[in-house]
């Protein structure tokens, strides 16, 4: 009895989360930034310019009007060496990912007390610079998890 029970709860949890998932899939573009999907984009970082790595490396280094900071006063060196070990490491990260990022961090749409103040008055070129030059820094400690069970 309690066996037959517990089988018709994991039933009934499996097809929650199915429920929830068609939700998530079918409802929430939860993967594009508000300003991304008003301009009606389907790819994380589609739309922005390409992106130019020597001009992200010298505006990684350029202290924010706002904030007084640059990127690499937190993330430190290439974005490997982060100045609190809670700050993520931005070196060799998919630049798709970092850019992605960016955009939901200036949007609005991911919020952060420090980080979002730095994205808020980023412009594509710049998010898209950014993006490409510490996705090309030498992955760090980084690592792929993909295949990984
Ligand atoms: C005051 C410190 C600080 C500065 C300056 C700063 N960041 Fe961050 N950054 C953080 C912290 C803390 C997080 C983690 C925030 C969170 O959990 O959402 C973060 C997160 C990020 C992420 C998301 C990484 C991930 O793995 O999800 C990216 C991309 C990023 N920062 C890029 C930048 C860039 C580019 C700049 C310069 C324009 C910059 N940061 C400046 C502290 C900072």
């Amino acid at each position: 009895m309690t066996q037959i029970r517990l089988i018709k709860r994991g039933v009934a949890l499996a097809a929650l989360s199915l429920a929830l998932a068609a939700c998530s899939s079918a409802d929430v573009p939860a993967g594009h930034s508000s300003a991304d999907r008003n301009a009606g984009h389907t790819s994380s970082s589609s739309g922005l310019p390409a992106g130019r790595i020597a001009e992200g490396e010298k505006l990684a280094s350029v202290k924010g009007a706002a904030t007084g900071q640059s990127c690499v006063d937190c993330h430190g060196a290439e974005g490997n060496a982060p100045i609190d070990p809670t700050y993520p490491k931005l070196a060799g990260q998919y630049h798709d990912y970092i850019a992605h990022s960016l955009q939901m961090y200036r949007d609005g749409d991911r919020e952060h007390a420090l980080m979002s103040n730095q994205a808020k008055a980023l412009n594509d070129q710049q998010i898209a610079d950014l993006a490409a030059y510490f996705g090309s820094r030498d992955k760090g400690q980084l690592r792929d998890l993909h295949g990984i069970h």
